[in-house]
């Protein structure tokens, strides 16, 4: 079906060409006063000039052609010249009735089938999911199924964080709690024991138990990133560590994505790019790109026409460890010799938007990616608690996501209980809790959906769980 915005727009090009102008002035956009109208039209803006009348006049006159329109309740000139649009019930309920008759539900089909992969979820092995990765799980697999339905391939990847300090953080604490010696012995050169030497509990303590350490102790943290480097330098001990920390945290990741719904065709981490690494890196040197400043290697991607200042775009530390631009450098080679995707969407927290203006130029810049190979930032804004600053639990601590999913689950089976008596029928529970769990899985995600992605929203479980 065609889009309700582009059947407007038809209808604005011939009411201003009907009342005179030119009709590639009909531009019609969502309106940024939704308290006002639905849709605008700016196009007297432009045409003032060029045609010697007001704004305003040009506007009022479209406004008047559009008087006896099917489609607008209201076309209303307003000043300085703008033209705000009110739609009518009658029409999007034609609109409606005619998306439901329709097998795609209006969706319109691709023309041509892209390769698209989606980056989401973005877990950090050895740390519970928390909140913050939820509106990535949702909004991304959203993504890829929206995708699928209009026809293209599309390819989910997780993309996990198993490549940073973290890493050494968790390797120095394994370390000094006398786990097995055998990861830390260089001189070792037989096979590593199949068994994991810890828990996925006792890895949710370890880590932040070295997080935390490393703030106080300058020593430690020193200590944790020589090992970082050395575990990206291919240390045989530490990686064998970083495969159980895998394997132990992986399980659990699955799990939570399982409960929301969410899967992924791809279990790729940083870490997987490493290979990519070196031969990257002596290519940027080799022709020019990248340069030494500070000890670092740089590549320069600020442009002349830029209002703010875009930093140089780092790929070595000098201590030769990788960073996250790095990674998500040589992620883009990996992605570009195995699938040549057309596009690449990163659904990620738009506080980061600055590493991938930069990470996106330099792939660009250096020819990683092709020129017409599309990378998107789909930025999302926070969810929050009403006090307006990121959801935090009661106690002011990080809230897990698997907490905040029985949260909802328990809201929803109590209100749930609470309407069948209210109805005096027989409560179930084995049978309610089922719905509810399905119910409120649906809520979470409408709760977040509902919200325009790059916005901000507050978490509110009574909003969430309301059947009004
Ligand atoms: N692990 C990152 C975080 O928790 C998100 C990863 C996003 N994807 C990417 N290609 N950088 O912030």
């Amino acid at each position: 079906m065609t889009k309700i915005k582009d059947i407007i727009e038809e209808e604005i090009k011939d009411a201003f060409e009907k009342a005179g102008f030119d009709r590639n002035a009909g531009v019609v956009t969502v309106s940024n006063r939704p308290d006002l109208c639905d849709y605008q039209s700016n196009g007297s803006m432009r045409l003032a000039k060029q045609v010697g009348k007001s704004p305003l006049d040009i506007a009022g006159a479209v406004a008047s052609v559009l008087g006896d329109s099917a489609t607008f309740e209201k076309a209303e000139a307003v000043k300085p010249g703008f033209l705000n649009l009110t739609v009518r019930s009658s029409f999007l309920g034609e609109y409606l009735r005619n998306m439901a008759l329709d097998p795609d539900c209006g969706a319109r089909k691709a023309s041509h089938k892209d390769t698209i992969i989606v980056d989401y979820g973005g877990p950090n092995v050895a740390k519970p999911l928390h909140v913050g990765h939820l509106r990535s799980a949702v909004i991304g697999e959203a993504v890829k199924r929206m995708g699928r339905f209009c026809g293209h391939e599309v390819i989910g990847d997780v993309h996990m964080g198993d490549w940073g300090l973290q890493m050494g953080l968790i390797i120095e604490e394994c370390r000094d709690r006398g786990i097995d010696p055998v990861y830390f012995d260089e001189s070792f050169d037989g096979v590593y024991p199949n068994e994991a030497p810890f828990t996925a509990q006792e890895l949710e303590e370890i880590y932040p138990a070295a997080s935390a350490r490393s703030k106080e102790d300058e020593n430690f943290h020193e200590r944790a990133l020589k090992a970082t480097a050395e575990l990206q330098g291919g240390r045989r001990g530490y990686n064998a560590l970083l495969k159980h920390i895998l394997d132990v945290s992986v399980t659990d990741m699955k799990k939570n994505y399982e409960r929301l719904n969410v899967s992924f065709d791809l279990w790729l981490g940083e870490s997987d790019a490493q290979k990519y690494v070196p031969d990257m890196i002596s290519r940027f040197e080799k022709e020019g790109y990248a340069y030494e400043s500070d000890g670092a290697l740089v590549i320069d991607v600020a442009k002349e026409s830029d209002s703010k200042e875009i930093p140089p775009c780092i790929v070595r530390k000098s201590d030769g460890a990788s960073l996250y631009a790095t990674t998500d450098l040589a992620t883009l080679v990996q992605r570009m010799k195995d699938y040549s995707p057309d596009r690449v969407f990163y659904v990620v927290d738009k506080r980061q938007e600055m590493h991938f203006t930069q990470v996106f130029r330099a792939a660009y810049k250096t020819g990683v990616v092709k020129p017409d190979t599309t990378l998107y930032f789909l930025g999302f804004g926070t969810m929050n608690g009403k006090d307006g600053k990121p959801f935090k639990t009661r106690e002011g601590g990080v809230m897990k996501l698997s907490n905040l999913i029985d949260m909802i689950d328990e809201a929803m089976l109590e209100k749930m209980i609470v309407n069948q008596k209210e109805r005096g029928e027989k409560t179930d529970i084995g049978e309610l809790k089922k719905t509810a769990r399905v119910v409120s899985l649906a809520a979470l995600k409408y709760g977040d959906l509902s919200n325009q992605a790059s916005k901000n929203y507050v978490f509110d479980i009574d909003r969430f769980t309301s059947f009004e």
